[in-house]
């Protein structure tokens, strides 16, 4: 990948006469989470790159300014840009760590009916955006992060421009309704039960319930309020909510099956995971790098992710962990957000920041111990890293799994966790066989026609190209439940059979009843005969 980029400017030069060149897009990324951001941003800054002119409203702002690329900063967030969560606060928003849990996993869409409307309600009543909607604007494409609410996707109405949509994970269940995209849950687990494809009797039930309880409650407890606000501010004439949201062109994700496991897709669905790592690596600073370079056998780089704080990790847990890589020849790289760490061994480095995919994809990094979001686990896939996964909440049980069964990695239960199983977790990681796995699933999750950015911007532009593209989408869309189930065709059907074993029986009833009167006609005759 790295000895391209001469090739790939080739490519876009040839590629850059269509008419789908120079598109005015907006982007709008109101969440306040990193691990939505970074993504979202690569795919901004692609469309930049490649001449598009790309307007951005979000909570953050870029380090530098990029050519093409105007920045709308929020200024009333509920939630600074990027704040980030003790373990704590994460096991009381997220009931713990109980995925076992059937109530959970049911009820892990009940924190979204909150985040949604501080999200809406701070996006719209922002002044930043109510002053960006009075100015009078044109744009060809509006692309907006699909998750927990809708209440910003009018402004694709407001512009009449194609609505495309970008997810930073799976997408949320009501988006299968929406594009018409096949999901039997007897193998397509609901992202948030953390069940695997190959699901028992109980886990398919399971399955089948939390995912149409998600779309009820999101469609009829979650989205009124948030409607409500959007009504509000886009005005009364604001097209209904389902009309806007079944209008969408496109869907890219940002996953891959090779990681994942592999599903159907209907053309309007466009898998793109590992968009945020098209670019290279760049180099790791330099006292890190040093750091790292002098580890003889490696080193294992830990992180719980953008969301998690590492320095409120529990006490008792932290010196299981010391205790663990005491054991091991590794050097181990910790991002700790303290200045320092009580009794740090010196094994261990801890940085409050570290540039994680940079790190990763170093060739003396040996294993990662991560929490399992799938920008992490997409980078550590890419680079071929092994990683041992303790999972907390989220998609980030069913990236875990499924990274286990492809061989990145293993699964580790943190709340359960003994020195022993660290250590064995990572003895296991570490071995060269299991890095070989890793490596296998890196290449299986690279091999692809087109880079996952290039694929993004082509059906992007072809969505720009088609109005809309709308004869991608299949006739799924707005069916009634009853049709796509095939209910009524079951029914007429089931009715039919019934119809043809009632009449049969009554036939043969009536025939018999015949036949019988018959002989006893008969044979009333012959007894009269005989009598006579
Ligand atoms: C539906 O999409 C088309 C183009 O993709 C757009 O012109 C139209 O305004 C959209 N309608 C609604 C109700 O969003
Ligand atoms: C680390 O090692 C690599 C490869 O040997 C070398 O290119 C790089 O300069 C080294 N970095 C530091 C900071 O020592």
């Amino acid at each position: 990948m790295r000895c391209l980029p001469v090739f790939v400017l080739l490519c876009i030069a040839a590629s850059h006469v269509d008419l789908s060149s120079g598109l005015k897009i907006l982007g709008i990324m109101p969440l306040h989470g990193r691990s939505h951001y970074y993504p979202f941003a690569a795919l901004m800054q692609g469309l930049a790159e490649k001449g598009h002119q790309v307007t951005f409203i979000t909570p953050f702002s870029p380090a530098a300014p990029i050519k093409n690329l105007d920045y709308v900063t929020l200024d009333k967030t509920g939630l600074p840009a990027g704040e980030m969560l003790s373990f704590d606060e994460i096991s009381k928003i997220f009931g713990g760590n109980s995925v076992t849990d059937f109530s959970f996993k049911m009820l892990g869409v009940f924190i979204f009916k909150n985040a949604s409307k501080t999200t809406c309600d701070d996006f719209l009543s922002s002044d930043v955006v109510q002053a960006f909607k009075k100015r009078k604007q044109h744009f060809d494409l509006v692309l907006t992060e699909a998750f927990h609410t809708d209440c910003w996707f009018p402004f694709a109405a407001e512009y009449q421009a194609p609505l495309v949509h970008f997810t930073a994970s799976l997408p949320m269940p009501w988006y299968n309704d929406r594009f018409g995209q096949p999901s039997n849950p007897a193998y397509i687990p609901n992202m948030l039960t953390g069940f695997s494809m190959k699901m028992s009797f109980y886990e398919r039930l399971q399955n089948m319930i939390i995912d149409q309880f998600h779309k009820f409650y999101f469609d009829y407890i979650q989205e009124p309020t948030n409607d409500e606000y959007a009504s509000n501010f886009f005005g009364a004439n604001k097209p209904d909510r389902h009309d806007i949201a079944n209008n969408a062109s496109l869907l890219l994700i940002n996953t891959h099956y090779s990681l994942l496991g592999p599903r159907p897709f209907v053309p309007g669905l466009v898998e793109v995971g590992g968009i945020h790592v098209t670019k290279g690596p760049k180099p790791v600073p330099q006292n890190i790098e040093k750091w790292i370079n002098e580890s003889k056998d490696g080193v294992i780089y830990f992180s719980m992710g953008s969301m998690i704080k590492g320095h409120t990790f529990p006490e008792e847990k932290r010196k299981i962990f010391l205790k663990a890589f005491g054991r091991l020849k590794q050097r181990v790289l910790w991002k700790w957000e303290n200045e320092t760490m009580p009794d740090k061994p010196d094994n261990v480095m801890i940085q409050k920041w570290m540039p994680q995919y940079d790190i990763l994809c170093h060739p003396n990094v040996k294993a990662f111990i991560a929490h399992g979001g799938l920008l992490g686990t997409t980078e550590a896939v890419h680079c071929g890293v092994p990683v041992v996964v303790m999972p907390q909440f989220g998609d980030q049980h069913t990236n875990a799994r499924a990274l286990e069964a492809g061989g990145g990695g293993v699964v580790l239960n943190f709340r359960e966790a003994d020195e022993e199983m660290v250590y064995n977790a990572l003895k296991t990681v570490l071995d060269p066989e299991f890095n070989k796995k890793a490596k296998e699933l890196s290449a299986r999750f690279r091999d692809r026609p087109m880079s996952p950015m290039d694929t993004a911007i082509y059906w992007i532009e072809y969505v720009a190209r088609h109005k809309g593209a709308h004869h991608m989408r299949t006739a799924a869309v707005g069916m009634p439940l009853y049709q796509y189930l095939l209910l009524d065709v079951f029914g007429f059907l089931a009715v039919c059979t019934l119809s043809i074993l009632f009449i049969g029986i009554y036939v043969t009833k009536l025939f018999f009843r015949l036949v019988m009167s018959m002989f006893s006609k008969s044979d009333k005759k012959q007894k009269k005969l005989k009598k006579n």
